[in-house]
């Protein structure tokens, strides 16, 4: 490993933290931003060595320190591709409910069942935490929140709405309330 880089200390931010520390915008603001960057440290640290700057290893994953916005990214990744690999389900499910009144009464049991109401709230957490995640890059699309302190609250509002919505709906999916 090189000595100037240490894992999880001086990590280079995701492609998301580029966004919002150099205010680039665009894909290719994103792209050129790596090079411009080292253009820049070619002139003003001819005395003093910056870190490099480069992706982290595979055996490396373990030691990084992944900031709240990137823990908030990823979940949005997996929330959205859950929600559409149970597209298929929601829409058998949704069929069943209105086919006829057998199917309904099919639907009703099998919404009952303890595998149905965990799948549900999961479901529902995917949509929720989707759902905020993703008003959030909307509005940092938008110029919104974009430097640092204010990303890390945006996703901290995130987690903490969509985990009190999720902690709603499973009292309500398990009859408490
Ligand atoms: C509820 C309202 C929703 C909002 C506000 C929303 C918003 C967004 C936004 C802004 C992105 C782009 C994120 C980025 O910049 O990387 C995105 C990505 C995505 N969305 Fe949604 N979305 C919603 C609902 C859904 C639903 C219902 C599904 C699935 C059926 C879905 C599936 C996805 C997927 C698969 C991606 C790509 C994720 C990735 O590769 O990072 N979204 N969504």
């Amino acid at each position: 490993m090189n000595d100037d880089f240490i894992v999880g200390e001086r990590c280079f931010p995701p492609a998301r933290e580029l966004r919002q520390n150099s205010g680039a915008t665009s894909r290719s603001d994103r792209r050129t931003y790596g090079s411009e960057r080292n253009m820049t440290n070619s002139n003003s640290t001819r005395h003093t060595p910056r870190s490099q700057i480069r992706n982290i290893r595979f055996d490396q994953l373990g030691n990084y320190r992944l900031p709240l916005p990137g823990i908030v990214s990823i979940l949005h990744r997996i929330s959205g591709l859950l929600l559409f690999l149970c597209l298929p389900l929601l829409l058998w499910l949704f069929e069943l409910s209105l086919a006829s009144e057998r199917s309904f009464e099919r639907f009703v049991q099998i919404s009952q069942s303890w595998v149905a109401r965990i799948a549900l709230l999961a479901l529902g957490w995917a949509l929720l935490h989707h759902l905020c995640a993703g008003v959030r890059f909307l509005l940092l699309d938008l110029h919104l929140g974009v430097d640092r302190v204010a990303a890390l609250k945006s996703s901290m509002a995130v987690l903490a709405v969509s985990g009190s919505l999720t902690l709603l709906l499973a009292l309500y999916v398990f009859g408490v309330l």
